[in-house]
């Protein structure tokens, strides 16, 4: 098997997706249209022509202005339904997608409207393509933690259909401990949890991710590699860092492919996994993401096979499941 023929066969867990950040042009067009909401574009492609972004607010910036148009239980299902047949093309068998709730209920849209199309959506997913999948909520960390703990409240009458808690949107400036509190009301109420720290924030996000947030996943977390004493803690502990490479190369945290640190990170032994982020922004899915970086880093096959078991590893899926996943991988030839 070559190298595409291989990032095509091996099954995959898909655990850094913003569900916001799947909704292709097309669509949004067509749901705009549909709940008579102008947008500031005339072509699908002005929209595409919008997407050069420098760095990670002036993607912010349209990718929240995008998620304006949704509106009805049927646009959230329509949305995450568009991702899963994307996921059953580059064979991603589960996923763990993020969602935003304060982007859609800052604008008046139940709570309950957004989780029951995405819920519904999954559902779905699993019936008739076969895909697991859990959610995952964030909480945006350019709000304040007043506002998170009030998600949180409003999360818990769905407890059983989320199973974790995030932070995202603008790094810089908003360091994990100004969540402390709320994350340990929500590690408290049960729920796993994870944040994006290390993106464009200093590696002493992390730290703070792990020891205040107590997280069990990092998200991107590329920039840990200008801390040695993080790089170890990291490799002891097994941390896994849901790493984008797409999305890093278009925000510009990297300056070009061949510069990504992901081969270096895995060598030395950190858990990494491949992901798309903002696939429809960052321009691919999962398998575009796998491509790229095989192609600027020349991964070998075995670094390929690796990355793909350290995502089931990674997940918050039974170890039974794990283990079937895993098996599979290891008998591809
Ligand atoms: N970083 C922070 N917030 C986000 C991202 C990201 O890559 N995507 C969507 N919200
Ligand atoms: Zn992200």
């Amino acid at each position: 098997m070559n190298r595409l023929e291989l990032i095509q066969a091996l099954p995959k867990a898909e655990l850094h997706v913003h569900i916001e950040g799947t909704f292709e042009p097309e669509l949004m067009f067509a749901i705009a249209q549909r709940n008579e909401i102008s947008i500031p574009y005339k072509s699908v492609e002005e929209v595409k022509q919008a997407y050069n972004f420098h760095n990670l607010q002036s993607f912010l910036d349209i990718y929240y202005a995008g998620a304006n148009v949704l509106i009805h239980e049927q646009d959230f299902y329509d949305l995450a339904w568009a991702y899963f047949e994307k996921c059953a093309d580059d064979n991603v068998v589960h996923t763990e997608m993020f969602f935003d709730p304060q982007t859609h209920t800052d604008r008046g849209i139940a709570f309950e409207t957004v989780i029951n199309g995405l819920q519904k959506a999954c559902d779905d997913a699993k019936a008739k393509l076969g895909i697991t999948s859990h959610l995952i909520m964030c909480f945006l960390r350019h709000l304040s933690e007043e506002a998170a703990f009030e998600t949180l409240e409003q999360a818990l009458p769905y407890k059983d259909r989320i199973i974790g808690v995030g932070l995202d949107s603008s790094e810089v400036g908003h360091p994990p401990s100004k969540f402390e509190c709320v994350f340990a009301k929500a590690r408290e109420a049960g729920f796993l949890v994870v944040a994006h720290a290390g993106e464009e924030g200093p590696a002493e996000y992390v730290w703070e991710a792990l020891d205040l947030l107590k997280v069990n996943r990092i998200d991107h977390g590329v920039r840990s590699e200008e801390d040695p004493e993080l790089m170890q803690r990291l490799i002891a502990e097994k941390m896994p860092l849901t790493v984008c490479p797409l999305s890093n190369l278009k925000l510009c945290v990297v300056d070009d492919m061949q510069q990504h640190n992901i081969r270096r990170l895995l060598q030395q032994g950190v858990h990494v996994t491949v992901n798309s982020d903002d696939p429809s922004y960052f321009g691919g899915y999962m398998n575009d993401n796998f491509i790229a970086i095989a192609e600027a880093l020349d991964l070998s096959n075995e670094e390929l096979k690796q990355l793909a078991i350290n995502s089931f590893e990674a997940s918050f899926i039974s170890d039974t499941e794990k283990q079937k996943w895993i098996s599979l991988i290891q008998a591809l030839v």
